[in-house]
């Protein structure tokens, strides 16, 4: 008596139960043929066991394990093979003398071992495989070794769907993150075409705000782990998004704006909300728009209340917002702009300093000064053409 049904009969468990649990926790189709190449044979007390795999109209001997070799590798057309014959006609086909059966291809069989053979289809209603079993002798199954035929059978079919509904999802969520760079890259581009005569500053303000975020992280141990300052990096370029809504005439007038195109100039941090929302609705919340809509929102808001659009301060505004702030203003200073001048990097800081507790977070403030070094350099690498 073999291990397996000794140790059915000790504790009435069934000998396909492992199997059926190894296939459970497959993650592909070549690990369900694997399992089921490795356990079916014993398991059914056959010479030789195939796995067939339907493909559209051939049938692809696909896996085996045998006395000697059978078919593995090969196609044949469904409607020459018995394979195909079981799973067009959803039926389970046993033939005890493969020579007397006109639906088997006999020269396909002379050279095997293959006297007797039962085909089971996988997935009865829709056949997408089908398990063989070979004898060397002629043979009817017993109704105990074609029990587990059909047993192998259905947790094939059940393991074969599980794994095609992971690669679906799989797929579809690698489509979604295609879809979400794409989508970010576009609307970054789009807001630096608009945004023209700041020419690199979405690439410098990245950058600073990553060098800020890195330099913070001690301070802020929770909020700033890798992966946050990950999204925060590649979140920054969004900052300006809602200037996409701010007239030309205003965006790009050489002098200073007046009252009313200034506040016109301000609502392009709500637009920006609000562009960013749109894209949620589209493509789900992420964390990733999340932190975006949150910088593009309050990324002018200052520490002492006096910033727009909402008037937050202190530690009310999202830190991504403080740090977003302090490098949106440090490079607004040394860069040109078509209404002022760039001013030297020590004197940006010296600004940014006499800013501390006013307009910017008074600790972020002391991390820029000891990150000021970085910050030079980073402009120097995105210099404006
Ligand atoms: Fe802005
Ligand atoms: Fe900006």
């Amino acid at each position: 008596m073999s291990k397996l049904a000794r140790h059915a009969l000790e504790d009435g468990a069934d000998p396909v139960d492992d199997l059926i649990l190894q296939l459970s926790m497959a993650r592909g189709i070549d690990e369900v043929m694997d399992v089921v190449r490795n356990n079916a044979r014993a398991l059914v007390g056959a010479d030789g066991i195939t796995f067939v795999l339907r493909e559209d109209d051939k049938c692809f001997y696909a896996d085996e394990d045998a006395i000697s070799p059978l078919w593995k590798g090969q196609r044949f057309p469904v409607e020459t093979c018995i394979s195909g014959w079981a799973m067009i006609n959803r039926q389970v086909v046993i033939i005890e003398d493969i020579y007397a059966d006109d639906r088997i291809p006999h020269a396909a069989y002379r050279p095997t071992f293959v006297k007797s053979l039962t085909m089971v289809p996988v997935r009865m209603d829709d056949p997408v495989a089908a398990i063989g079993a070979y004898w060397a002798r002629r043979h009817v199954p017993t109704n105990e070794q074609l029990r587990r035929l059909k047993r192998i059978a259905n947790s094939a079919a059940v393991a074969l769907t599980n794994v095609s509904l992971l690669d679906a999802l799989i797929a579809s969520r690698e489509e979604a993150v295609r879809a979400k760079d794409a989508i970010i890259f576009a609307m970054a581009s789009l807001a630096e075409v608009r945004d023209n005569e700041t020419g690199n500053h979405i690439y410098r303000t990245q950058h600073y705000v990553r060098a800020l975020a890195e330099a913070a992280r001690p301070l802020f141990p929770e909020l700033l782990d890798d992966a946050m300052i990950e999204l925060i990096f590649k979140s920054a370029p969004l900052h300006d998004i809602g200037k996409i809504g701010v007239p030309d005439k205003i965006l790009l007038k050489p002098g200073k704006l007046d009252a009313e195109e200034y506040a016109i100039m301000q609502t392009h941090a709500e637009l920006g909300r609000r562009a960013i929302e749109a894209a949620e609705k589209r493509l789900g919340a992420s964390t990733f728009l999340a932190v975006a809509k949150e910088i593009a929102f309050t990324h002018h808001e200052r520490w002492d209340g006096s910033g727009y659009p909402r008037g937050l301060s202190k530690i009310d505004i999202p830190l991504s917002g403080r740090l977003m702030a302090i490098a949106d203003v440090y490079d607004a200073l040394v860069s040109e702009r078509v209404y002022k001048k760039a001013i030297p990097h020590m004197e940006a800081v010296a600004l940014i300093r006499s800013e501390k507790g006013k307009h910017f977070d008074p600790v972020l403030v002391d991390l820029f000064e000891a990150t000021a070094p970085i910050f030079d350099e980073i402009h120097r690498q995105f210099i404006d053409p």
